[in-house]
């Protein structure tokens, strides 16, 4: 609630989870700690380690954990609520693992699969393209075994599911993700209007704590460094280091023009018209064989 006192919590996250009431938070972004094997050879992530804990589990004890947080924080978050789940695919030994392994035996309903378009990422295996993606799922809790609930806004809604900016810079945490991916999360599904808590089970650096007071919410972050936290608490104590990327941000979702304005001008709605297939398709002279 806003001017409720923000918390930060160290230790285990299922730990703390299992002690947090039912149906007490409105929203929660995360980024988990990917069980990276730290220096295990064939990873794209090479010698991110983080202080405090281990990120070398077995793939099935990783999933098994993962699936149990998840469920709880299905407990915790309130009916209707969204849950923003980011994770990256990996490979182990050659096989892919996708996230949607793991979170499809979870209570969530998975509204969405967003790509993160990062730009730019460590790369130390070529056998593969360079993999510059990582995924965002938004996860809600239904309302009465109700899937669909409220939409979105359109001036939200208009925004698409690919979403394109860099990771973090000048942030001493290994693996911090942008202010502007949980801005845009919390931004989209509460607008900056309503009192709420916002939870990060894996805090980190405290970037969804910072969102979450940029758009004036309050906010519960659990992390089981201590480092991190003190990290996190000062962030969020320099709230003003981030107003230009949340004004970037907001202007974002500001509709330039709505769906039907658009038709009317004739301009691109998204359909493919004849028009539109042409400009979008190459166009190759019959004179010239294609292969
Ligand atoms: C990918 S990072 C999160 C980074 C964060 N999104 C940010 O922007 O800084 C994952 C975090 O999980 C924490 N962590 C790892 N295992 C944990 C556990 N069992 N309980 C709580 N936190 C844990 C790590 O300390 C690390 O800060």
């Amino acid at each position: 609630m806003r001017n409720q006192t923000d918390r930060f919590i160290l230790g285990d996250t299922l730990m703390i989870l299992r002690r947090c009431k039912t149906n007490s938070v409105d929203i929660g972004v995360t980024s988990p700690p990917y069980n990276k094997q730290e220096d295990k050879k064939g990873w794209l992530v090479k010698n991110v380690k983080y202080v405090g804990s281990s990120d070398k589990k077995t793939e099935e004890q990783y999933q098994m954990e993962q699936i149990e947080v998840l469920n709880e924080l299905f407990r915790v978050i309130k009916p209707g609520g969204s849950f923003f789940y980011n994770h990256k695919v990996r490979w182990e030994k050659g096989d892919l693992i996708h996230p949607m392994h793991w979170i499809s035996k979870t209570l969530w309903t998975v509204r969405q699969e967003i790509i993160w378009d990062r730009m730019i990422a460590a790369n130390i295996r070529g056998w593969r393209f360079w993999q510059v993606d990582e995924r965002i799922y938004w996860l809600y809790k239904p309302v009465n075994n109700k899937k669909i609930g409220t939409e979105l806004k359109s001036n939200h809604a208009l925004l698409t599911s690919i979403w394109r900016f860099p990771p973090e810079r000048n942030n001493p945490h290994p693996a911090p993700f942008p202010v502007r991916l949980p801005l845009r999360c919390i931004f989209s599904i509460l607008g900056e209007t309503q009192k709420a808590v916002v939870l990060d089970p894996y805090l980190g650096s405290g970037t969804t704590g910072i969102a979450a007071k940029l758009l004036g919410y309050s906010f519960v972050g659990i992390d089981i460094s201590k480092e991190y936290l003190d990290l996190a608490r000062k962030r969020i104590s320099r709230l003003q280091d981030y107003n230009e990327i949340f004004n970037q941000e907001k202007e974002k979702h500001i509709v330039q023009k709505t769906f039907k304005e658009r038709k009317t001008n004739g301009e691109f709605t998204g359909r493919f018209s004849k028009e539109n297939i042409m400009t979008m398709t190459p166009i190759i002279p019959f004179s010239k064989t294609l292969f």
